[in-house]
């Protein structure tokens, strides 16, 4: 079910230029880390990055005035180009047996693994006892949600992703106490065939061929803003988990 992002790099390109939903998760996180930062006085503090991407949350921290940290990336598709001093990746959280980790941190990247409960039983065994696991994750009410939905609904198949509820069940599964705050972003975009098919290559990556003109139409339309554009909104839930 892994999504190979190395394969939609155009298309997640555009969203990301397009919304600021990174930046305001980037945020969200960064507060929810900073209260572990003044706690931990036996600095650097370790930071596991689940599904890192290119690593650009490490230089986030950095710029932001998290500075004293180790920072080590997994992700099975791409290779972070993280220049944090000492930064290491993985492409196989098995490297990383025996590690313990103050903060693991998951930016929109959960919903991809194959196993959600043996990956969330994975970062439980990777995280200090005192650690906290802090996930950025779209909630069912979220534009993309709505589309991934309708989209896999048209095409009759069961949505291959993990969702919110998913999760949920997975984290309390793993004895995890979860507390959620709910951070609203969007994207928008001007309306052209080229923007709406990397929005839909970037939502469902291998199966955007199959889904149908009038499918991916009936769902732009209740985007549409006046001026020609298209406008969605991206409600995220910050998920914050202790042991
Ligand atoms: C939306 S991107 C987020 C990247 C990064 N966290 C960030 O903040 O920029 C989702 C990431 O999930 C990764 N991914 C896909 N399948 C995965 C899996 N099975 N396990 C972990 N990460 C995965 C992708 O390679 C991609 O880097």
């Amino acid at each position: 079910m892994s999504k190979d992002f190395s394969k939609i790099s155009d298309a997640y390109e555009f969203f990301v230029q397009h919304s600021d939903e990174r930046d305001v998760c980037y945020a969200a996180l960064l507060e929810k880390l900073r209260q572990k930062y003044q706690d931990v006085s036996c600095r650097p503090l370790q930071i596991l990055d689940f599904g890192s991407g290119d690593g650009s949350f490490a230089q986030y921290l950095s710029e932001n005035g998290i500075t004293e940290f180790h920072y080590v990336s997994y992700d099975p598709f791409l290779k972070t180009s993280s220049s944090h001093p000492g930064a290491k990746h993985v492409s196989n959280l098995a490297e990383l047996k025996g590690s313990g980790f103050d903060v693991i941190v998951s930016n929109h990247s959960l919903y991809y693994v194959d196993d959600l409960q043996g990956s969330v039983d994975a970062l439980k065994a990777l995280l200090k006892s005192e650690g906290v696991v802090l996930i950025a994750f779209a909630s069912d009410d979220d534009a993309l949600i709505v589309g991934w939905n309708a989209f896999f609904e048209s095409i009759s198949k069961k949505v291959p992703y993990q969702r919110m509820m998913d999760l949920s069940v997975a984290l309390a599964s793993a004895g995890f106490v979860s507390r959620i705050t709910s951070v609203p972003s969007e994207i928008s975009f001007a309306d052209t065939a080229e923007s709406r098919s990397k929005i839909v290559r970037f939502m469902v990556a291998e199966y955007a061929p199959l889904v149908e003109e009038k499918t991916i139409d009936a769902f732009f339309s209740k985007y549409k803003t006046k001026s020609g554009g298209i406008r969605m909104p991206l409600i995220d839930g910050i998920i914050e988990c202790r042991l």
